[in-house]
């Protein structure tokens, strides 16, 4: 049976409807990993999992990663990371932040997750409203819609990206990750790292070409006057979000929404404060692996 999917008006964040994750036969699960691939974030709402369905669902698109701070993931269940800024007994029940800047996860390393899965089980709410959205943009799309003099100009590039310059990056004020240091601290292999990646990069399934820029974080595109290095990073990232190719994810309860590290960027908003709670599942989807690969 086809997949009943409602189109969002930007490039991603569609909506698959009337599937139930946790009773999926393998062609149906088959069009799901097809469409992530495709479109490079999906939502499927009305879900009802407990952690061990949603590791379960997790584990058909492969392996998964943990979290690099072990408290917040769940003991029994250390593949699931919780995200809350709920406080239980004097303690955080999860990490309360999360990356307010346009980014893919882990761009400081060689080989980044393939892509995460959040589930909401609690929402934030201000008045009637939810809060605390998800923003979403798709990098295939955006190297797309780049003029053939730009794809030409960018082809062979590369860019320094710098954690030094990241933890200095969320001291600012429209970027408050306030476990960084700690992500930092735990992942002392990294504190200081710079890495250089191509600014074309080929998603490791489908082959599409995706922009690779981070906000915030990149220190220079190599060989590059400073000047026109800037103008370019910004000219790059500006065409990756611009708002009408941004989905915006206005959580529900039951909520899931999964993104590809590798064709889109994302951004939490973080436009709420306790009390008012928010707690939310998030599964890592390993790096992709050739013999994954599509
Ligand atoms: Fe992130």
């Amino acid at each position: 049976m086809a997949l009943d999917i409602h189109f969002t008006s930007a490039p991603l964040g569609h909506e698959i409807a009337g599937v139930d994750l946790r009773k999926l036969d393998d062609d149906t699960f088959a069009q799901i990993e097809k469409t992530f691939d495709t479109y490079g974030s999906i939502v499927i709402r009305g879900q009802s999992l407990t952690p061990q369905q949603q590791v379960d669902f997790s584990r058909r698109f492969g392996p998964l990663d943990r979290f690099v701070l072990e408290r917040f993931n769940m003991k029994e269940l250390p593949e699931v990371f919780v995200l809350s800024n709920i406080i239980e007994n004097g303690q955080p029940i999860g990490m309360s932040d999360a990356g307010r800047y346009w980014h893919s996860d882990m761009w400081v390393s060689d080989t980044p997750p393939r892509g995460s899965m959040l589930y909401a089980l609690e929402v934030p709410h201000r008045g009637e409203e939810p809060v605390g959205d998800t923003c979403l943009a798709s990098t295939a799309h955006a190297y797309d819609t780049l003029s053939q003099e730009m794809k030409d100009r960018i082809e062979n590039l590369s860019a320094v990206f710098s954690s030094k310059l990241y933890a200095q990056f969320v001291g600012h004020d429209t970027v408050k990750d306030i476990h960084t240091k700690e992500i930092m601290e735990a992942r002392k292999d990294i504190q200081d790292r710079q890495i250089t990646h191509r600014l074309v990069r080929r998603h490791p399934r489908t082959g599409r070409k995706c922009l690779y820029v981070v906000e915030g974080v990149i220190s220079h595109i190599v060989g590059m006057e400073p000047g026109e290095s800037r103008a370019l990073l910004d000219e790059l990232l500006a065409h990756i979000v611009r708002p009408e190719a941004v989905y915006r994810h206005r959580w529900r309860v039951g909520d899931v929404l999964m993104w590809d590290n590798y064709s889109a960027v994302h951004r939490a908003t973080g436009d709420f404060e306790w009390p008012q709670r928010r707690l939310m599942h998030r599964t890592t989807l390993s790096a992709p692996t050739l013999a994954q690969a599509a």
